[in-house]
C-alpha cells in the first residue's frame, strides 16, 4: 500500500495489507500540549530554526514504550535499550528519532519539483508501529483512529555496524562503520542493518515480517535505493530469525561473543549472535 496522510493531522503513515490493515507504521511523534495536537517531523512547516522544547512526547506513547521495554519477552533479546527502561529513557528515544526523521523529510522536501534531481534518503522514518483496533488510553472523541492507535513496537534501520569484524573494540571495525557511515545516501555501497520488536500481546501474529518486508517495499527500496540489509539476532531468538528468514534474509554465521558487553542490570557479559544478509532481488554483489 502507498504512503498514505491521515486528513486530519497530516502524518504520513504506512498501513499493512490485509489482513493486518489495522497496523500501521508511522514516523515518531510530537504533541503540541496546548492543541493536544500531533506534530509530524514530515510537516514541511516545522523549519529547522524552530525550537521544539514547548512540543512534549505523547504520554501514551511514552508509557507502552516503556512498558514493553522492561518486559522479559521483549528486552531480554535486544543489545542497546537501557534495562531498567525509563520514562526518560523513551522520551529522549523519541525525541532523538524526530529529529532523525525531520532531516530525512526535510532533505527530501528541499529538492527542486519536475528535474532529474532525486535526493535518496538517508533512513526510513517510519518507525513506530501501531494499532488502529486498539484504542489508546487517551484518546479523544473526533480524533482519526491513527492518531489514535496505541504503539505496539518499533522498527529501525540504521547503517550497519559490522558485527562479523571481530573483536567489536578493533580498529578494523571502527573503519569499516566509519566508512559506511559517511558513504552519501542511496549509495550503492551503503549496508544497512535492522532491528526491531513488538510487544508481548502482539508476538506471533505474522506482524513484523509484514512490517518488514513492507517497509522495504514502501520505503527502504524505492526512497533509500536500499540494497544490502544485514540482521542479527542473539542465538535462541527463534521469533526474530524466523522473520528474517520469512523476509528473506538468510543466515551467514554465527559468532560466539558476538554482541556487545551487555549491561550488569541484563546480565552482563557478551552473547553469541548470528548474522543474517538480505540482498535486494535482481542486484548481485
Ligand atoms: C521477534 C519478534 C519481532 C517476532 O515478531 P512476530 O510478529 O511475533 O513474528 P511473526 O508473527 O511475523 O512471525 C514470523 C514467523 O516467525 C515465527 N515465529 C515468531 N515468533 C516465534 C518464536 N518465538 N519461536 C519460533 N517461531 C516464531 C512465526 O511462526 C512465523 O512463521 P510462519 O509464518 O511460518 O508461521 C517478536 O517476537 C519480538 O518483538 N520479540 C522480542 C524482541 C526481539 O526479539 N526483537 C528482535 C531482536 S533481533
Amino acid at each position: 500500500m502507498p504512503i498514505q496522510t491521515d486528513p486530519l493531522t497530516s502524518e504520513p503513515y504506512i498501513r499493512l495489507p490485509p489482513p493486518l490493515s489495522h497496523i500501521i507504521v508511522t514516523p515518531p511523534r510530537l504533541t503540541d500540549p496546548q492543541t493536544s495536537s500531533i506534530i509530524s517531523p514530515a510537516s514541511p512547516s516545522l523549519a529547522s530554526t524552530d525550537s521544539r522544547d514547548h512540543l512534549t512526547v505523547p504520554a501514551a506513547d511514552i508509557a507502552a514504550r516503556t512498558a514493553a521495554l522492561n518486559d522479559v519477552a521483549v528486552y531480554d533479546w535486544l543489545e542497546s535499550p537501557p534495562y531498567p527502561y525509563s520514562a526518560a529513557d523513551a522520551a529522549s528515544f523519541v525525541r532523538g528519532g524526530f529529529e532523525d526523521c525531520r532531516r530525512i523529510f526535510t532533505t527530501l522536501h528541499s529538492q527542486p519539483d519536475g528535474t532529474n534531481v532525486r535526493a535518496w534518503a538517508d533512513g526510513c522514518p517510519f518507525r513506530d508501529i501501531r494499532d488502529t483496533s486498539a484504542l489508546a488510553p487517551t484518546s479523544k472523541d473526533g480524533e482519526s483512529d491513527v492518531a489514535q492507535a496505541p504503539l505496539v513496537g518499533d522498527v529501525m534501520l540504521s547503517r550497519y555496524t559490522y558485527y562479523e569484524i571481530q573483536p567489536a573494540e578493533s580498529n578494523e571495525r571502527r573503519v569499516a562503520r566509519e566508512r559506511n557511515a559517511a558513504l552519501e545516501a542511496g549509495g550503492e555501497e551503503v549496508v544497512w542493518g535492522i532491528g526491531f520488536w513488538l510487544s508481548s500481546t502482539h508476538h506471533k501474529k505474522g506482524i513484523m515480517a509484514i512490517v518488514v518486508q513492507t517497509v522495504l517495499s514502501e520505503w527502504a527500496i524505492p526512497r533509500m535505493n536500499l540494497r544490502v540489509l544485514m540482521g542479527s539476532a542473539f542465538v535462541g531468538n527463534a521469533g526474530s530469525v524466523a522473520v528474517m528468514r520469512k523476509c528473506g534474509f538468510k543466515e551467514l554465521q554465527t559468532i560466539e561473543k558476538g554482541s556487545v558487553l551487555l549491561a550488569e542490570s541484563r546480565g552482563g557479559g557478551k552473547r553469541d549472535i548470528v548474522v543474517l544478509r538480505w540482498e535486494r532481488p535482481g542486484i548481485s554483489s
